[in-house]
């Protein structure tokens, strides 16, 4: 049911991750994979598209195509969370809406940034004009998690915002409920926001479980998309969820002409995607279950003194380098065909990660990480 593409389709219907990867090197960077889209929602965009859905999204925050109500049944199959009516307001994607939460919802002060992290994360916080306060994971921890005491001295110094992404991008961690709980109970005690990226929730692999921030902490904000595990970053339209009345009413009371990029067929095939193609996400989870696997095997054997912690979710496997004494390993691996992204991207300063894409076909991975052996030996 997961169909990989091929290297010219790849090409045609990847032009950011295939694009930029020069001709006969493997692209295993941005966060898109190498299959065709669900055929729910591939079926759902052609016809909206076969009517002419063209044109300007209302503007009163609509439902268009049912797209709340999909993700509402989505999230009471899934995770067993009940998400009240009339808690979403969309906008153009996840990285738009987390930072027009920080400067729409988000108090004044430093906003607290555990790194690694999704790149953009840093530069919403410059575009809201906000100074980062950074916590940093340590690498040889065993297990990748946030560390309060950290968080606690920020607050202390008047953080008042907390980003977590959740589950993590690119630690691949879930964060556990008693985890997202001590995450609430200090927020609570400064009165600070946590904002809550969960845009991986459903691509929580077999052995984890994810727990909705908002089941646990009512005053957080989750942004969201279906465009991560459903593949459809192009198709623009990402979830602001706030269950604070005063919240709702302040999100949706921004301009329209800063709050504009979500598009009717974004709607569409996100309303397919919670809703249709539970099928397509169980099989995917499969293969990516397999893959991560596969890449343990395939790391033992080309790249035996890489470490990594298990990838509990996602399909961007963190790996750790030093071992090979190469600052930019990612570097390394452009020379040898493979464009991985590079680990300093998330975490400024930190020599010898980076991070793997491993959505993509068995063969690809395999070659992919053998020439990554190539290139550190
Ligand atoms: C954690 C995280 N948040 C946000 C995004 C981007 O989402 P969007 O394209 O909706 O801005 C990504 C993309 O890889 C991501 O990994």
């Amino acid at each position: 049911m997961i169909r990989d593409l091929t290297d010219a389709e790849a090409r045609a219907a990847l032009p950011l991750k295939w694009g930029r990867a020069p001709e006969g090197t493997i692209p295993a960077w941005v966060a898109e994979m190498d299959y065709a889209p669900a055929p729910a929602i591939s079926a759902a965009v052609n016809a909206a598209a076969g009517r002419g859905m063209l044109g300007y999204p209302p503007f009163d925050h609509p439902m268009v195509g049912g797209l709340e109500e999909a993700f509402r049944g989505f999230a009471e199959r899934h995770w067993g969370w009940e998400v009240p009516a009339g808690s979403t307001t969309l906008t153009g994607d996840v990285i738009t809406g987390m930072r027009l939460v920080l400067e729409h919802l988000c108090p004044p002060g430093p906003v607290v940034v555990p790194l690694p992290c999704y790149p953009p994360f840093r530069t919403i916080v410059a575009l809201a004009g906000r100074e980062a306060a950074y916590v940093e994971l340590d690498p040889d921890a065993q297990t990748a998690t946030l560390d309060l005491a950290a968080v606690r001295a920020h607050f202390e110094a008047g953080a008042r915002t907390l980003l977590l992404c959740s589950p993590h991008n690119p630690w691949g961690r879930v964060l556990t409920r008693p985890e997202l709980e001590a995450v609430r109970d200090l927020a609570a005690e400064f009165g600070a926001r946590v904002v809550a990226d969960e845009i991986h929730a459903p691509l929580v692999l077999p052995g984890s479980t994810f727990v909705p921030y908002l089941s646990v902490d009512p005053d957080g904000i989750v942004v969201t998309s279906h465009t991560k595990s459903f593949n459809t970053p192009g198709l623009k339209a990402a979830q602001i969820i706030t269950l604070r009345p005063d919240d709702t009413e302040a999100i949706r009371s921004i301009p329209f002409e800063a709050n504009h990029g979500y598009t009717g067929l974004g709607m569409v095939a996100g309303a397919a995607a919670w809703r249709d193609s539970d099928l397509w996400l169980l099989t995917l989870r499969q293969r990516l279950d397999v893959l991560r696997e596969d890449l343990a095997d395939l790391l033992a054997t080309h790249l035996p003194q890489a470490r990594m912690r298990p990838l509990e979710a996602t399909y961007l496997a963190w790996l750790d380098l030093r071992a090979y004494g190469v600052a930019d390993p990612a570097a390394a691996g452009l020379d040898h065909g493979v464009m991985a992204a590079a680990g300093h991207d998330y975490h400024p300063g930190l020599e010898g990660h980076l991070r793997l894409n491993i959505a993509t076909s068995a063969d690809r991975l395999a070659e992919i990480v053998r020439r990554l052996g190539v290139a550190l030996a």
